[in-house]
Parts: structure tokens; sequence; C-alpha cells
């Protein structure tokens, strides 16, 4: 079954025919919501908005051990994390729908391990390739039968927010290497390896990250947020267009 993660500006999958809503308790804690079932052609997906249904949870509080273990726990395998992104590198202008496949973390404090020796034996995991290639190549895909260019590549940079960056920080960002920048990609996506899900990301890039294009100065809100509501839209349709059938 596949899952999305819904980020900042979509709360909601308007389009999915819900058929059920389920409170999830977790060895964790609660995830960010209730689980949202629905079918969208045909088939059952679930649908999870990862700063919560009001959009009031900070991306170093999410419990993101919750979130991940919730939809593995109600039988996800597959991931799709629709993520808003910052953009540093010359190609990652705003409005660009990119599929990262690299990640560098700048996050802290973050609950970022099952196997903490805790609750679970401590126990090292791969994560040279950090996203699944076959979800991956889903997405892309489903980008080209919706009609959109989607970037195929990119490094993801998680900081630790709520606040955006500071033009120097982007610099040292861009000199190691990170194409984008945003706030929740980790510890989300390292959880969802450690379970043996299938993740992979669609970044949407609202802004040029502070100090970069027309964010010299300062970083509009505002215009994120009219970026933002034009991009979902097309993210709902790549999502429509998704294979769900293939790969489980
Ligand atoms: N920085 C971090 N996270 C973000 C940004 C940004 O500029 N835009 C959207 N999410």
């Amino acid at each position: 079954m596949l899952g999305i993660i819904g980020g900042s500006g979509l709360d909601q999958l308007s389009g999915l025919e819900i058929t059920e809503r389920r409170a999830c308790a977790t060895p964790y804690g609660e995830p960010s919501s209730d689980l949202v079932f629905g079918i969208l052609r045909g088939q059952t997906l679930v649908f999870l908005p990862r700063h919560g249904a009001d959009h009031s949870i900070a991306p170093h509080r999410i419990n993101y051990r919750a979130n991940l273990w919730a939809l593995h726990a109600q039988g996800v395998r597959n991931v799709v994390a629709v993520s808003t992104v910052g953009g540093i590198t010359k190609r990652m202008v705003a409005g660009a729908l990119v599929v990262p496949d690299q990640v560098i973390d700048y996050t802290h404090g973050r609950e970022s391990t099952y196997f903490d020796g805790i609750k679970q034996p401590l126990q090292h995991i791969d994560f040279t390739l950090p996203f699944c290639a076959d979800m991956r190549g889903r997405l892309l895909a489903a980008g080209r039968v919706a009609g959109y260019e989607l970037l195929d590549g990119a490094t993801y940079g998680a900081t630790q927010g709520p606040r955006l960056e500071t033009a120097a920080e982007i610099s040292r960002m861009e000199r190691d290497g990170a194409d984008l920048v945003g706030m929740t990609g980790m510890p989300e996506a390292v959880l969802a390896r450690e379970l043996g899900l299938s993740y992979a990301m669609l970044a949407v890039v609202v802004n040029s990250a502070a100090g970069k294009g027309d964010n010299a100065k300062a970083v509009s809100l505002d215009d994120i947020q009219a970026v933002s509501e034009a991009a979902m839209k097309k993210v709902r349709l790549i999502l429509k267009a998704m294979e769900l059938d293939h790969g489980g």
C-alpha cells in the first residue's frame, strides 16, 4: 500500500475519496494526526500530514518515529513524501518540482533512529543512497504522465528550522553540495529506511533560499504561499498519475 506524507501546503489531499480516519498509537507515541485512508483510482492509500491536520507542529517537534511506525503498522510499504524546499543551486527555481537523490543532515536533537539500544538493539544501517530508486522512478514517470517536468536528482540539506537560514548558512550548504534546503527530510528518510520502507521525496521549490535569486536581502513569505498553492495543484495531479499497483 502507498503512503503519502504531506508537508506544508498539502495538509489535505483533495480528490482523495476518504474511507476512514484511524487514530494509531505507536510505541513511540502519537503520529502527527489520524491516518487518512482513501481511494485514488480504485486503490487504497494512506495520507498523513506531517505538521498535523491543522499545520501546528513545528519541524523539530514532529514525532517522525511515530509517523513512520504508524504507516508501516497499517501495511504501508511505499512512501512518497511531499516537501516544500528552498532552492540553492541554479536549476532549483521557485516552482520547480524535484526528486532528490541525496541528503545532508544539519538537524540536531531529533529522535532519529529506532535502533538506539533502548526500545530496539543498536544497529547500524547502510544509507549510501537515501532514497528508493524504484519509488524515485515511479515519481519521475508520474511526472511525465501528468505532463510536468520533474528534475531528476538533487542533494537535499535538512536544517533545523523553524526559522529560515541566513545567507551565510546557505552559502556554506552550497559549498557542501546541497541543491535544496528543507526542514523535515531528516530524520524522516532514515526512519523509513530503518523500517524497510521504499521512500522517495517529491520536493517542491517554493522560494530561492536566503541570499539567492531575488532573495538577496530577505525571503518573502507571501511569495512562498502563492508559489506553494500553484505547485501543490501540480503535485496532486502527479500523485494521481502514480502507478499505484506496481511494486506492491
Ligand atoms: N529553507 C528551509 N526550508 C524551507 C525553505 C527554505 O528556504 N523553503 C521552504 N522550506
